[in-house]
């Protein structure tokens, strides 16, 4: 793998303050080495972004906060939102954005996905743009297409040096949180088409360079088998990365 890999713990909507504070330092206390070989991004809720912060700047460990969502716009009336500039501002250098269960349940669309990314660039950040197919999709044979399709949309006019901020995560709809992880072939397939699909929309040493990560029931039980994959540079990772020591066996797997 010749991009640098990442692994990502998307903590969804767990963690207290107290408990964000304590599967932190379980972290750091594990992983004190070899940051400059692999990225490791904490997505947290927005209350526990400061506090995750200050353990990791304590500790000096060099992983990476991001929140899990933002809006777009630069401030005023939009209650509940958080602009990207707040973000930034407590020390975020990613947000995730699309992911499906805020396509399903909170009507993110290919055009809020692009429009978020939009806004990340612009300040400097990188977007974790999530993409996957739900099983009707993959039933009826369009897999491809439809992943690609969203790929396209959420980069839309975007720079070149600012896909480059990017992250791709392929997460099937239908393996997350289900235990049922996509094959290493299936995940393969799609993450080489996500390639192909970037070098098409920017170029093909641009896709070369982004990292595509792949997200469904990561474990530490198939991750080998997923990294192994050419086109695989990392995961997006839920339930596993909700204990310190499953998180952190993933995070050593890319080191391997
Ligand atoms: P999971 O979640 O690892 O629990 O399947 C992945 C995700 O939704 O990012």
């Amino acid at each position: 793998m010749a991009r640098k890999p990442m692994m990502a713990g998307n903590w969804k909507m767990n963690n207290t303050i107290p408990e964000a504070v304590v599967l932190t330092q379980e972290i750091s206390n594990r992983l004190k080495y070899e940051w400059e070989k692999v990225d490791v991004v904490l997505c947290v809720p927005y209350t526990a972004l400061k506090p995750v912060l200050t353990v990791l700047e304590y500790d000096k460990v060099e992983a990476k906060v991001a929140s899990q969502n933002v809006f777009w716009e630069e401030k005023g009336a939009f209650t509940g939102e958080v602009s990207v500039g707040m973000i930034k501002g407590v020390g975020c250098k990613y947000s995730v954005v699309g992911h499906s269960e805020r396509r399903e349940m909170f009507g993110e669309t290919d055009e809020t996905v692009n429009k978020k990314a939009k806004a990340l660039v612009a300040a400097g950040l990188g977007a974790i743009v999530c993409v996957g197919e739900s099983l009707e999709v993959r039933d009826a044979g369009t897999t491809l297409d439809f992943v690609c399709a969203q790929v396209k949309a959420a980069f839309a006019g975007l720079s070149v040096p600012e896909a480059q901020k990017c992250v791709v995560a392929y997460e099937p709809v239908w393996a997350i949180g289900t235990g049922r992880t996509a094959t290493p072939e299936q995940a393969e397939e799609v993450c080489a088409a996500i390639r192909a699909a970037l070098a098409a929309q920017f170029d093909a040493a641009t896709a070369e360079g982004m990292r595509i990560l792949y997200g469904g029931s990561m474990n530490p039980g198939n991750v080998d088998m997923l990294l192994a994959q050419e086109d695989i540079d990392g995961g997006l990772v839920g339930g596993a990365s909700l204990e310190a020591p499953s998180f952190v066996q993933l995070v050593q797997a890319c080191l391997k």
